[in-house]
């Protein structure tokens, strides 16, 4: 096979992703598709005469084009696709779906709280695409008021809070089937103080170490996720991401994302051993490396509400590290900081963070941001 493959997107994401695509044998070309726009008509469906080349399989990379149903005209267009289609998108897009999604299902979450609630600490979520940061942990009426003002007029709702540790773990839903990756751990907080701004995520590693009663739960948790998909008549082949809590004994679902976590991903795919597009067109088992694959976020300073862009940025040479671009401009053949995450650096090693936090250390950027702490 020799596909011509689009990935959408324009994030570190993406980046790894078409290198995995690159790196397989069923691949041709792979194009990194920023922006949809050009290929839609008047009433946003896929036109087939604007499309430079109709290529064999579009990958999607962030949520906004698969909530937006992008999937779905492709596929409408008779192109195939990777990607949950819109229906199913509400599992992110819509915290409410979600928590109805999990409670049908038999599925442990955090329980609602009634919106006066004086129980503190407490969690509120905003219904709706906030890109992480729609949800805030808070520990008393002044905090509550102050952070439900900022989303004024949209839905929301409030959760007890659970303490525990987090994972990430991605799956693939292929014909009638869950394929899961191991899980990830992604450190989502700016800094190592818990009450610093969520972020996207600050580094990740994969795999992360459970008990063997985390491992039957997990197992136990992910069976009941493929029956609730297949119960629901998911058809499509997508990524579903599960953030979970280990919390009274049990996985609780934080939240569900449609698509890879970022970073997350670039830990996974650092990780992989096997063909990645084999996995997705064939429905191969993933397969791994020894080691850790981790990734570390290079941001800039000021971010996540108000980075400083516009430095220029020069990478030491270390061929054990990899890096991905994600607010990078380049001028000139020199790269500039274009954005709150500038950089993804994976590798993949025994003690991947030492690694990572020594290249890191070395690269030129004047308002460069990295979390020293994290660790596996
Ligand atoms: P979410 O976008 O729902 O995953 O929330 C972002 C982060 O907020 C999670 O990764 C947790 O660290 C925290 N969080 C969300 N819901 C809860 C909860 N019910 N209890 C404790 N922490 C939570
Ligand atoms: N790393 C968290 C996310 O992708 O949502």
């Amino acid at each position: 096979m020799s596909l011509d493959i689009w990935v959408v997107g324009n994030g570190a994401r993406e980046q790894a992703i078409k290198s995995a695509c690159e790196k397989s044998a069923l691949s041709d070309k792979v194009h990194l598709i920023e922006d949809l726009t050009p290929y839609l008509d008047c009433n946003y469906n896929v036109d087939i005469e604007k499309l430079p080349e109709i290529p064999d399989l579009v990958i999607f990379g962030p949520e906004q084009p698969i909530c937006d149903g992008m999937v779905d005209k492709f596929e409408n267009a008779g192109i195939k696709c990777i990607g949950i289609n819109q229906a199913f998108s509400r599992l992110e897009s819509s915290k409410l779906f979600a928590k109805s999604f999990i409670v049908n299902n038999g599925i442990k979450c955090a329980k609602l709280l009634p919106i006066e609630s004086n129980e503190f600490p407490q969690v509120l979520k905003f219904d709706g695409l906030c890109k992480g940061k729609g949800v805030k942990v808070v520990y008393n009426n002044e905090e509550k008021n102050a952070f439900a003002r900022k989303f004024t007029g949209m839905r929301y709702f409030i959760e007890e809070y659970l303490e525990g540790d987090e994972i990430s773990v991605m799956s693939y839903l292929y014909d009638g089937r869950l394929i899961n990756f191991r899980p990830a751990r992604d450190f989502k907080r700016l800094s190592a103080d818990k009450n610093s701004p969520n972020t996207g995520g600050m580094g990740a590693y994969t795999p992360v170490t459970l008990s063997s009663e985390q491992q039957v739960k997990l197992d136990i948790y992910l069976k009941r996720l493929e029956s609730a998909l297949l119960n629901a008549e998911a058809e499509f082949r997508g990524f579903i991401y599960s953030g979970l809590i280990w919390a009274k004994n049990d996985w609780y679902v934080l939240e569900y994302n449609v698509r890879l976590g970022d970073p997350e991903c670039q830990a996974i795919l650092t990780n992989l051993k096997n063909d990645f597009l084999d996995i997705l067109i064939n429905g191969t088992e993933p397969e791994y490396k020894d080691g850790v694959g981790a990734c570390l976020t290079i941001a800039a300073e000021g971010y996540p509400d108000t980075p400083i862009k516009g430095d220029e940025i020069i990478l030491p040479e270390d061929s054990r590290v990899v890096v991905y671009n994600a607010g990078v401009i380049e001028k000139d053949g020199k790269l500039y900081s274009n954005g709150g995450r500038v950089l993804s650096i994976c590798t993949n090693s025994e003690n991947p963070f030492p690694i990572l936090k020594n290249y890191a250390e070395k690269i030129q950027m004047k308002h460069k941001y990295y979390r020293k702490d994290i660790d596996i």
